[in-house]
């Protein structure tokens, strides 16, 4: 099997939650302090050696195409000013090295549904997904660590965290065969489930790398959750047939897709941002001491 070359990035979800900043723009667009939540990502695929990043994208997302693609009024504008610490800025949206495909997803029927929107783009190989809304900030990007479980063990692997018992409702929750250990394998899957009914309490966190099997799976998907075509059930059908691993992963995760979250993670990367962070800091600190 081959080494992985290819991201999907489906961005073609409503992004109801973030109404009405993505009534035109896309929730992906959003900014943590100067840069795009999808930017994140796609660095985070870069430094995985990933070299051909395949956005599924829906009607209001044009504004994601044209972030990843070159700026020619404005780059001429900032070298006619000068300004050329800006231009780099500008030029180093697309890492070196890297193509950007684009597939529209005509309707938003499901995750399941976008990551086979980029079947024809993938073929026969192994590929990641990332859900850019799950930023995951760690030393060594989480799609590198993912790719190096996958160069050793050859199967899909899926990035997991340990979830509050009662939040299971919001994710694809797995089991495992063993109880413990950063790599275990994964027995079964399901989406959404009730704290009740869950498995386990570890659930699937925007990260897959999955191979090109899923695709048979995904053509064959019913309507599932919230009659949605979903992955998860798509994944659930797979590992009847291959090993499944379950990864959990060393970094932060910030939930970009919810208020909350995504307030979280501009606090966080604001504070260690390198022009403004000591600033925000010691703003933070002024305004909200506690009193001494
Ligand atoms: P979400 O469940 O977060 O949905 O999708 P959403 O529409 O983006 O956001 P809310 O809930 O309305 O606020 C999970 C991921 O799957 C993508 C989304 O863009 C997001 O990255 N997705 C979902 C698609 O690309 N197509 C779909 O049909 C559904």
């Amino acid at each position: 099997m081959k080494r992985i070359r290819k991201a999907v990035f489906p961005v073609a979800g409503l992004g109801s939650r973030f109404l009405p900043a993505t009534k035109v723009m896309p929730k992906e667009m959003l900014p943590i302090v100067d840069k795009p939540i999808i930017q994140y990502a796609v660095e985070e695929a870069a430094d995985a050696g990933i070299t051909d990043m395949v956005f599924i994208i829906g009607r209001t997302k044009r504004a994601i195409a044209d972030h990843f693609d070159k700026a020619y009024e404005l780059e001429n504008e900032l070298v006619s000013r000068g300004k050329h610490d800006m231009l780099k800025i500008v030029e180093d949206t697309i890492p070196r090295g890297v193509n950007c495909i684009f597939i529209r997803q005509a309707e938003a029927l499901g995750l399941g549904h976008a990551v086979l929107c980029a079947e024809a783009v993938v073929g026969n190989e192994p590929f990641a997904v990332l859900l850019a809304d799950d930023l995951l900030d760690g030393s060594v990007s989480v799609t590198k660590q993912m790719a190096d479980v996958f160069n050793y063990h050859r199967c899909s692997v899926l990035g997991v965290m340990e979830v509050p018992r009662e939040a299971t409702g919001s994710y694809g929750v797995v089991s495992t065969e063993k109880d413990s250990g950063e790599i275990r394998r994964i027995s079964g899957i399901v989406e959404k489930p009730k704290p009740e009914n869950a498995p386990s309490n570890l659930a699937v966190v925007g990260r897959y790398i999955l191979t090109p099997q899923i695709f048979e799976h995904l053509r064959n998907l019913k309507p599932g959750t919230h009659g949605e075509l979903q992955l998860t059930d798509a994944i659930s059908a797979l590992l009847r047939e291959e090993s499944v691993l379950a990864y959990q992963f060393n970094a932060t995760r910030y939930d970009c897709g919810d208020k909350l979250g995504y307030l979280k993670a501009m606090v966080e990367l604001g504070m260690r941002h390198k022009e403004i962070g000591a600033d925000f800091s010691d703003f933070l600190s002024q305004r909200f001491a506690p009193p001494a």
